[in-house]
């Protein structure tokens, strides 16, 4: 693929416990180009997570290589990989890690802080964020004060304060109902093509692939191949995201 952002090559991850080794990812390889909407589809257990983590540097691969911008991210320092983390990724997470002791403005402000921005640029900016994802009203609640819904805005809030070129979201409908889990598709849908995000999302849902460019389905730490005729019917409305495929940009 001509200009691919993300590489990854044949992937393997282990983990080893005292009585045996797991082998989660066996030879995991795809490309992705800019500005790219890729579904991640697989039943629980089938290394979406895993995959997720090994490209955003949170974890390292047991072999094999990710390339971001034709760099290999396995040979930075420490000191790279946060960079990288905190300005290049926004990675919303299965299980949201909203720090529970700060309010919903407070969590989104952590990025914006860490980048070195003083309280009242983060303040201002987390709360405009707030406001373009339906939670302004909600700012100073703490999370156990919000529904999931509500958290997951949260969480795309923090994931984008800090304006990354890729958004990965983790399962991000896995805890809500289908309207809600819908609301949430459409807003990271407009987010990432506003800011012009590359964006990679996992389900293990085949409903939630009707907004991806791209679909790979993972089954058991490999990639199967699939015909995209297979997700061609499977009976829903893809009318709801038809912004994505026209090109228009009117938010
Ligand atoms: N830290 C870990 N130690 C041991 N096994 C793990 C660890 N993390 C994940 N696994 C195992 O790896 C497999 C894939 O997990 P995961 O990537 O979370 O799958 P998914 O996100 O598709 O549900 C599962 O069998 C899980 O139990
Ligand atoms: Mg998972």
């Amino acid at each position: 693929m001509v200009d691919s952002q993300i590489i990854i090559s044949n992937l393997l991850k282990s983990y080893s416990s005292r009585a045996e080794e797991l082998t989660v990812l066996r030879g995991i390889s795809f490309e992705v180009a800019r500005g790219e909407v890729i579904c991640l589809l697989g039943a629980s257990g089938s290394g979406k997570t895993t995959t997720l983590n090994l490209l955003a540097g949170i974890d390292k691969p047991t072999a094999g290589k990710i390339y971001y911008d034709g760099k290999d991210i396995n040979e930075w320092t420490t000191d790279q990989l946060f960079e990288y983390r905190l300005k290049k990724i926004g990675f919303i997470f299965q299980e949201f890690y909203l720090l529970e002791h700060l309010n919903a403005l407070e969590n989104v402000m952590v990025p914006i802080i860490l980048r070195g921005e003083s309280e009242e640029i983060a303040q201002d900016i987390a709360l405009q964020l707030l406001n373009q994802v339906g939670l302004g009203g909600k700012a100073l609640n703490l999370p156990q004060e919000l529904s999931s819904g509500e958290k997951q805005r949260v969480c795309v809030a923090r994931a984008i304060v800090n304006n990354p070129s890729v958004l990965i979201a983790d399962e991000p409908t896995g805890t809500l109902d289908s309207k809600t889990g819908d609301s949430i598709m459409s807003l990271l849908l407009r987010l990432a093509k506003k800011n012009k995000m590359t964006m990679i999302y996992t389900s293990h849902d085949p409903y939630f692939t009707k907004m991806a460019s791209r679909i790979f389905v993972l089954q058991k730490g490999v990639i199967v191949e699939h015909d995209s005729e297979d997700f061609a019917d499977i009976g829903y409305d893809k009318s709801e995201f038809e912004f994505l495929f026209k090109g228009e940009n009117n938010e």
